[in-house]
């Protein structure tokens, strides 16, 4: 991987854009993350998702999907695992649309002929929407607002080595990070191919919801003073760091802007259906009687999914920090989901 990245930094004179950085980590044919490269996910990897956790984040999901029905597609499933859930006990007409190769083949194997693999975005976009921890996956643009004005930050080489170094912004990144409007010296993330990812998701889809899974907060807490040095993170078997030149290929995240993606989905004419933490979207949709339905008396089979819940919904593990977000068109809320606590207002 790090050759690879030497090869695009040398031609392209000295310098390459983070974002470019990320989508070479994560998607390069062979090298990448989540293409053919380290990529490890569920309990031996690097993290876990909740779908990997078990089945009841998607037993409870299936809840709120009950409520408006299929056909679901479902964006960057990963190991299949929430897909896997959901088709266990309902029969959804179940989209996946997968940019990794590698994933899509690992997908198809668990889940055989229950899902249809699409090749790309489809043209138009009728039912819901899924992605779960895909968003957080996105390229992020690196951006410092300094003394000196607003700067990209991207990647050189410096004695060999990777390094930051700044260009001045231009163009749409300058115009984001203005809005934003930071006091120096500050540096963050701007999520541009999420917001552009969100507004096509949108603008093709005729009648539905979206919802987003992911950790992340509104603007106002993601732009925070005390967040000065941004929310990029890189996880190796389950411990997180913020060094992305550490070892090239493996993971890099970046939390969520919340209120960029639902602006994203209003742009393209869609109406915000509810914006809640993780552990009130799942409360609301029943988690407590899924949890019920299991056989408290047989130990083995209960103490598992009472540690699936507590790592779901406590403030201090997926809970406060993981969001949901549903944006949607043609649809009447309430949803199940935001029925209580929606927090739209702070969006
Ligand atoms: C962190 S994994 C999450 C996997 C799964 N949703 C889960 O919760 O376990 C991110 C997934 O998103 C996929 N992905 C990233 N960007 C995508 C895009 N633009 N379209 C479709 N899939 C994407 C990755 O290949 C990977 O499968």
């Amino acid at each position: 991987m790090l050759g690879r990245l030497k090869e695009e930094i040398a031609a392209s004179q000295g310098w390459i854009a983070f974002a470019r950085y990320m989508e070479l980590a994560l998607y390069e044919p062979g090298l990448g993350y989540y293409a053919g490269g380290a990529q490890k996910f569920g309990r031996e990897g690097d993290f876990v998702t909740a779908p990997e956790l078990g089945s009841l984040f998607g037993r409870t999901l299936a809840r709120q999907l009950e409520e408006l029905g299929s056909p679901i597609l479902e964006f960057g499933a990963g190991s299949g695992a929430l897909a896997a859930t959901l088709l266990s006990q309902h029969a959804f007409d179940y989209h996946i649309v997968e940019i990794s190769p590698q994933l899509q083949a690992r997908q198809q194997a668990r889940l055989g002929a229950r899902a249809q693999w699409l090749a790309g975005l489809p043209e138009r976009i009728r039912g819901v929407v899924i992605a779960n921890e895909v968003v957080d996956a996105m390229p992020v643009h690196a951006v410092a607002w300094r003394e000196n004005g607003v700067m990209e930050r991207g990647v050189a080489l410096v004695n060999n080595r990777l390094a930051w170094e700044d260009r001045p912004a231009t163009g749409e990144l300058l115009e984001e990070a203005r809005k934003i409007q930071m006091q120096a010296p500050y540096e963050s993330e701007i999520g541009l191919v999420a917001q552009a990812w969100m507004r096509e998701v949108a603008a093709r889809l005729d009648e539905g919801v979206i919802f987003i899974f992911d950790y992340g907060f509104p603007r106002r807490e993601y732009y925070h003073p005390q967040r000065a040095t941004g929310t990029l993170m890189c996880h190796h078997r389950h411990r997180a760091h913020a060094d992305v030149f550490a070892h090239p290929g493996e993971d890099i995240t970046a939390h969520v802007d919340f209120s960029a993606l639902a602006g994203a989905a209003v742009d393209a004419g869609l109406e915000v259906l509810g914006y809640a933490t993780q552990a009130q979207f799942l409360v609301n949709c029943g988690i407590t009687e899924v949890l019920g339905e299991a056989n408290v008396e047989n130990a083995l089979h209960y103490a598992p999914l009472a540690a699936e819940a507590q790592k779901l919904l406590s403030p201090a593990e997926m809970g406060e920090l993981f969001k949901v977000l549903a944006v949607g068109r043609g649809v009447k809320p309430p949803l199940l989901g935001f029925s209580h606590g929606d927090r739209s207002h702070s969006l």
